[in-house]
């Protein structure tokens, strides 16, 4: 189903390889702070994209995207949070990650995912949510259920999501705006 997936090393850090259908090695582990620069190419061919995701058209300047990097570690080490990265050589493919909402949430966890355009429909985005899922289950103490957003219209993510056992619980007609359009922003849940 996910084509080679190897374990490689384990303990503190988490690395998986991967080979995708064409043959394109993957590397697969935690992210660290000198990951910035990859980092913030990602996510900007993403905005320029104009993809399905939160953060819109909106190009990031580094020091947000040192910021952002920097919160999500610091969530992996106090245990509020599980994310994975994928490498082809030094260039980020995807990124996921679930993290604790806290307070009266706090046995919630709040997951997303993006796989780069180039990779897509290689099965890269089924791996990342298949292991983030056990990271999480493996490392967040608590968590009781997965939440996630998106928008109607990204019904390839929507299979996907459905695929992993999440269901669909309620949306906000026009609460979300994508490409100039107001569409629907729907909540999917699933329990662990
Ligand atoms: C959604 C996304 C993460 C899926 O990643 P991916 O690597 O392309 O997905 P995979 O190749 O692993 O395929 C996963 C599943 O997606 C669905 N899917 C993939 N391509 C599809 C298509 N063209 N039409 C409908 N469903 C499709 C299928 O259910 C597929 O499972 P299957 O191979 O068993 O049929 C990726 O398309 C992406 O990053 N999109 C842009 C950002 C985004 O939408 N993020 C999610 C925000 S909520």
């Amino acid at each position: 189903m996910f084509g080679t997936t190897t374990r490689i090393w384990a303990k503190i850090n988490v690395m998986y390889k991967f080979t995708t259908k064409t043959g394109k090695e993957i590397i697969i582990r935690q992210p660290k702070i000198s990951d910035l620069k990859a980092a913030l190419e990602y996510v900007n061919r993403l905005a320029k994209e104009r993809t399905f995701l939160t953060i819109g058209d909106k190009k990031k300047t580094l020091k947000e995207e040192r910021k952002y990097l920097a919160d999500v570690i610091e969530n992996v080490r106090k245990k509020k949070g599980v994310h994975l990265m994928a490498f082809y050589g030094k260039m980020l493919v995807s990124g996921t990650g679930i993290d604790l909402k806290g307070d009266v949430r706090m046995h919630v966890g709040e997951y997303g995912i993006a796989v780069a355009k180039d990779f897509r429909g290689m099965g890269l985005g089924k791996l990342m949510t298949k292991l983030i899922i056990a990271e999480a289950k493996k490392n967040l103490s608590g968590l009781k259920i997965i939440s996630l957003h998106v928008f109607s219209e990204n019904k390839k993510a929507i299979n996907m999501y459905r695929k992993f056992g999440f269901k669909e619980c309620g949306k906000v007609p026009g609460g979300v705006l994508y490409r100039g359009q107001y569409i629907g922003d729907v909540l999917m849940y699933k329990k662990v």
